[in-house]
């Protein structure tokens, strides 16, 4: 069965579940109507990271020789590693911190990965699951995605996130928010979208999200770093990465723990949105600014969806609620 693309769509697979990833909806949000939403719940594993393996993955494997496939990641990246390294034919193996959640690792297994849970030590740590990645590297001598080096990363993003998103709002958006992790999706987006509207001579305004207690927001305005210390996933790093392209993000804002779970939970609870906190980070700050800036129109990345969370933001359990 053909399905008709978009000209937005930069990587072929020829693969029918590989073509589900990308082409995510952008709706108005039930949370205020000034901001829109880039549903990236919509890809196949539920988050933005499925065009991340996809592109990085479908890229390599027409320049390089290899059967298996690496990733360091505590989360979405690693599921979405796992899913398109399945559907290649490819081996996979993850490298993930012990603490990360049941329902991540889930993916992971689902699809067939080797999951090699690392102790929560230092970086420079052999033990650590970066440098257990790097070893699994040498021994299997696979390709290793490196989204928090790779420039494909955040390449990705220019190529298919921000070129979608130019397409769906590009008349009317002023505002660009999304989380920041390795900055990817939201540099690739911003310097596509940055591009685009310069023809124009007219700007949008990119803003990041970190978390409180990160780096990401001392490293981008040259202040002091301090201990990063956060509770919401994919949100936040303890200092600069390579992936984040500063040059196209003009501002980047904190948002405390409590108050992106409270607004992912009231998403879900009050409006039917179930989105991931770090989404919750990037509708409250979207909500600040049409606050200050009411004629705006606030495009919120959603990073992934509130179904991995659904133990952390609403307690649920088998037992009646009565
Ligand atoms: C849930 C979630 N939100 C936000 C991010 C940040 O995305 P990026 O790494 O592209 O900055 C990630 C990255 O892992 C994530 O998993």
């Amino acid at each position: 069965m053909s399905v008709p693309r978009r000209d937005t769509r930069p990587y072929e697979a020829d693969d029918p579940l590989l073509d589900l990833v990308g082409d995510t909806p952008l709706v108005r949000s039930p949370t205020n109507q000034n901001v829109l939403c880039k549903l990236e719940t919509e890809n196949p594993t539920r988050s933005m990271k499925d065009r991340v393996a996809m592109g990085i993955l479908v890229e390599a494997s027409s320049e390089y020789d290899f059967d298996t496939v690496v990733e360091a990641s505590s989360g979405n990246t690693a599921g979405a590693v796992a899913f398109v390294a399945n559907r290649l034919g490819l081996e996979c193996h993850v490298t993930c911190p012990e603490t990360t959640s049941q329902q991540k690792i889930g993916y992971m297994k689902a699809f067939g990965a080797t999951v090699h849970l690392c102790p929560s030590v230092d970086e420079e740590h052999s033990e650590h699951y970066h440098s257990v990645a790097k070893d699994l590297v040498d021994e299997h001598d696979a390709f290793f995605v490196n989204q928090y080096e790779n420039q494909a990363n955040p390449e990705v993003h220019y190529r298919w996130t921000g070129p979608e998103i130019w397409q769906q709002a590009g008349e009317t958006m002023t505002h660009l928010v999304c989380a920041m992790g390795t900055g990817g999706t939201l540099s690739g987006a911003a310097r596509f979208i940055k591009e685009r509207a310069q023809e124009r001579d007219a700007d949008v305004n990119i803003v990041g999200v970190d978390a409180e207690n990160s780096n990401i927001s001392a490293a981008f305005d040259g202040s002091e770093y301090g201990e990063y210390d956060t509770e919401v996933e994919g949100l936040g790093k303890g200092r600069e990465l390579p992936t984040m392209w500063f040059e196209y993000i003009d501002e980047v804002r904190n948002v405390s723990d409590d108050r992106a779970f409270e607004q992912a939970r009231s998403a879900a609870v009050d409006h039917g949105l179930l989105i991931g906190p770090s989404a919750g980070a990037a509708l409250s700050v979207s909500h600040d600014i049409v606050a200050e800036e009411p004629d705006s129109t606030v495009v919120a990345v959603v990073c992934d969806g509130g179904e991995q969370y659904f133990q952390t933001l609403f307690g649920s359990d088998n037992r009646s609620d009565e």
